[in-house]
């Protein structure tokens, strides 16, 4: 392949690419998006490509996973620009599918996760994680990956893929990959085009108070006494509301009360709207190795 990617439109297509490279033995990654490319989305890409013959980076914009008040119209689209940014990188083929293709007429199924999706976001957004399960798993069985690729930075949302793919037999790896950020440590995300100068300025905030309460907490403090501080914290530095900041276990998402040596890996997550901007991030509290 040369070095401007490929793009194409149609399952068709996707599938004729999928077959050729099947019968050739090449390794298939996945890496899939909502577009607006940014570092942390070709962190994905290039971690793909040093793994797998053929990258396919699908670009969708999900209805299934906005709900009713949500900013699925103003979500940013930028197709152009994406391709661009892809054109660095050899082997990776841009899927561009149509949602009137992807769910067409008489679409009624969904994939549901129980458990994990009970808690964190899953609790205030009811349709996104079976909106997420349905079109990864969608892209899954569409592109039959040996490998695809997801952010830390929505860590709930790898677990749950983790656990679909588990558990409806998709034979892939899902594969965690770490958290970019802007030298300031906010994490890169296409909503941070959404933040005014000011609450650009603000933002960053939230990853350093997460850093601090998985601070507090290894040192013994109480892990719901350490949430309230940071929710406090958020509050004070200029966050309009906060909907959680939660210490949990990495593997199941259920509430730790403390942390100490013998924890099993722990996160804190948090999320927090900077006027009508919703930002999350996590980072580990393990105290140990
Ligand atoms: P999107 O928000 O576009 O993110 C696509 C992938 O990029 C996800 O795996 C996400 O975790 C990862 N990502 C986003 N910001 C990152 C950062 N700063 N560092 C590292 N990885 C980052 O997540 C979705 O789209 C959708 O829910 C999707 C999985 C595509 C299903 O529609």
């Amino acid at each position: 392949m040369g070095s401007s990617p490929g793009s194409i439109y149609t399952l068709t297509e996707l599938r004729e690419n999928v077959v050729t490279w099947r019968a050739n033995g090449e390794q298939i990654g996945l890496v899939p998006t909502m577009g607006a490319l940014h570092d942390g989305h070709l962190s994905l890409v290039q971690r793909a490509i040093s793994e797998c013959d053929r990258v396919v980076v699908t670009i969708f914009v999900n209805p299934k996973q906005f709900g009713p008040t949500e900013d699925l119209e103003t979500y940013p689209r930028d197709n152009k620009s994406d391709l661009q940014k892809l054109a660095a990188f050899d082997t990776a083929l841009a899927y561009i599918p149509d949602a009137t293709k992807m769910y067409g007429p008489g679409f009624s199924t969904r994939v549901e996760v129980d458990g994990l999706t009970e808690h964190l976001c899953g609790k205030l957004r009811p349709n996104f994680f079976s909106g997420v399960a349905t079109i990864v798993t969608k892209l899954l069985i569409q592109s039959l990956p040996d490998r695809a690729y997801f952010g830390d930075k929505d860590f709930q949302q790898l677990l749950v893929i983790r656990r679909l793919a588990t558990d409806l037999d998709i034979s892939v790896d899902i594969i965690g990959c770490p958290v970019i950020r802007e030298p300031d440590g906010l994490a890169f995300s296409s909503r941070n085009a959404y933040l005014s100068t000011r609450d650009r300025i603000t933002a960053p905030a939230l990853f350093k108070i997460l850093q601090q309460t998985a601070e507090r907490a290894k040192a013994g403090e109480p892990c719901r006494a350490a949430e309230a501080w940071a929710k406090n914290e958020l509050i004070q530095r200029g966050f309009t509301k906060v909907e959680y900041v939660d210490i949990r276990r990495e593997e199941t998402l259920e509430s730790l009360d403390m942390i100490n040596e013998r924890s099993p890996r722990a996160r804190v997550f948090g999320a927090a709207y900077l006027g009508t901007t919703r930002l999350i991030d996590n980072v580990t509290a393990t105290s140990h190795g």
